[in-house]
């Protein structure tokens, strides 16, 4: 996203399929997925055993998931109006693009070596495999090829950007 906000910048279009990958990419994986296995799952039982909800991490987390769910809204908003083609909707995208930017490196950082850890103390096996089974609904909802699709989809985004390299 970083590399695309510059391109975009720097006067450069992205390809359309690029822009639509990275909007399913956000809504489906991070939204439907990400999002909902913590916030409906996990968060709610750590709050049944007693971890405050409102301080951190689940706190800034919680806030964090909605901050990415508006940028997820406007990301499908940026990507139909910059191919309807304005250099306003350009900026929109940009500005979009570099919100994500901002917020998920601190969020990774903070579910892996806060969050995570935290739950391993917290939860017993029993109820890590309840979680394991209720992350499963979560999964089938979105289709159990999606990590694969996914998966792929990193791959052509790389092999877009080795391409692009090449061609300079
Ligand atoms: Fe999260």
């Amino acid at each position: 996203m970083a590399v695309l906000a510059d391109g975009i910048q720097e006067g450069e279009v992205p390809e359309t399929e690029t822009l639509i990958d990275i909007a399913d990419f956000m809504r489906i994986f991070v939204e439907k997925c990400h999002h909902e296995k913590e916030d409906n799952h996990l968060f709610p039982l750590l709050a049944w055993k007693g971890v405050p909800i409102a301080e951190c991490p689940i706190g800034p987390l919680t806030h964090e998931h909605k901050a990415a769910g508006k940028l997820t809204v406007d990301l499908d908003a940026a990507v139909e109006a910059y191919q309807k083609g304005s250099r306003e909707k350009g900026e929109f995208l940009v500005k979009t693009l570099h919100g994500f930017v901002e917020l998920y490196p601190g969020h990774i950082w903070k579910e892996n070596y806060l969050l995570f850890p935290m739950t391993d103390k917290i939860l017993d096996e029993l109820k890590q495999r309840e979680l394991v089974k209720n992350f499963g609904v979560v999964e089938r909802k979105i289709g159990t090829d999606a990590h694969q699709r996914f998966e792929q989809l990193a791959e052509r985004l790389e092999a877009r950007e080795r391409n692009k390299e090449k061609e300079k």
